[in-house]
């Protein structure tokens, strides 16, 4: 059986001012007019042997997590609350603890992605099912289309089981001159944040490559509160968590790691320019949102939450109106944004 876990304790700082620390990107109806949570689990409708999923977020969002599930009807097994964010390692940890069988595999899903090809995608979580069953740990890998500096890299080896490729390397995040070199290799897919693997065989190699932080995640767990549908884990012992993300802590330095390559249309929407990347624009390439008027706008992003919002001349730019913030950005500069975020932060 397959436990999807929906992964939503980011904080989406880099679509400010829209994603807000207290509703971060997961809970917004980016895309489409459903939440990115809730698409998260939509997508899966149709695939075998699927359980109830298993959510883990911030403490905070507990309502909104709750609130989403109901409204399509998907009830959850278990959500899992973090008092603090340890980022994902720690966060999967936890999932694989709430498994009642640890032959089940968890279908670890980041709850802000955007993936057009659905049949693409769920024939990818077939053979990830298969591949998983066998003790393997699977990522899924983007086929790349740009030298984006936001995506982790995962290097293929030439050594293949069933379609897919032993991973000979993980890269986190290069910088542009080396994303470019791996673009045009031919030999490195996105990591695509996804990942496919029994509970008991992840909870293995976290044992194996980072001993403390399973022990912080089965104590804080073991002394958890449940309530309802909600499991408070014990906050002095998982604050001391280390903290690392799934990337470094495990899936760098196993040496059962597998990636399917997926061709699927998919996107994290880590950005403005990626979300409107993935927006229906107008014969101007303009996405529009809101009250807007645009004359002799090309390409652009504007967002009118409460004003009219009135743009002339203006070419590949951002433009996003909210209750108390305007920010205004040039389309390949939006990375920067959660630099005002970190500005914001230190003037509190
Ligand atoms: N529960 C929980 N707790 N979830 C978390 C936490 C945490 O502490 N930290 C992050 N997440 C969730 C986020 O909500 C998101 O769904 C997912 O885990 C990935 O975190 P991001 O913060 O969005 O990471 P990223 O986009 O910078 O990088 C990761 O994803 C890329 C693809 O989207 C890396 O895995 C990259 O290698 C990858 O390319
Ligand atoms: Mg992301």
């Amino acid at each position: 059986m397959m436990i999807p876990v929906i992964l939503s304790g980011g904080s989406g700082t880099r679509l400010w001012p829209l994603s807000r620390g207290e509703h971060p990107k997961q809970f917004l109806p980016l895309v489409s007019d459903k939440t990115m949570v809730q698409e998260t689990v939509l997508r899966l409708q149709g695939l075998d042997h699927l359980q109830a999923p298993i959510a883990v977020c911030n403490e905070a969002h507990r309502f909104m997590m709750a609130e989403q599930l109901r409204e399509i009807d998907a009830q959850p097994d278990v959500i899992i609350l973090e008092p603090v964010g340890k980022n994902t390692a720690p966060a999967v940890a936890l999932a694989a603890l709430a498994a009642k069988n640890y032959d089940d595999i968890l279908l670890v899903l980041p709850a802000d992605h955007v993936i057009e090809n659905i049949p693409a995608f769920q024939q990818a979580v077939v053979k990830a099912e298969q591949l998983a069953e066998q003790g393997y740990l699977v990522t899924f890998g983007i086929i790349p289309t740009a030298a984006e500096t936001g995506y982790g890299y995962i290097k293929r080896s030439a050594e293949n089981i069933a379609d897919a490729f032993k991973v000979a390397e993980f890269v986190e995040k290069p910088d542009a001159v080396v994303a470019e070199t791996y673009l045009n290799s031919g030999e490195y897919y996105w990591n695509s944040g996804m990942f496919a693997f029994k509970a008991g065989r992840y909870l293995e190699e976290l044992e194996k490559f980072s001993p403390e932080m399973l022990a912080a995640c089965r104590l804080s767990f073991a002394d958890a509160k449940i309530d309802v549908d909600f499991v408070r884990l014990n906050k002095d012992i998982f604050i001391q968590c280390p903290s690392d993300s799934i990337d470094y802590a495990v899936m760098e330095k196993t040496d059962k790691a597998v990636v399917i390559p997926l061709d699927a249309d998919w996107s994290d929407v880590g950005s403005w320019s990626a979300l409107w990347e993935v927006r229906k624009k107008d014969s101007f390439g303009n996405a529009l949102t809101g009250d807007v008027i645009a004359i002799d706008t090309e390409n652009s992003f504007i967002h009118a939450g409460n004003k009219l919002v009135a743009a002339i001349g203006i070419r590949d730019m951002i433009i996003i109106e909210t209750d108390d913030a305007v920010m205004i950005a040039p389309k390949d500069r939006v990375q920067e944004v959660k630099q005002i975020v970190e500005v914001l932060k230190k003037s509190q």
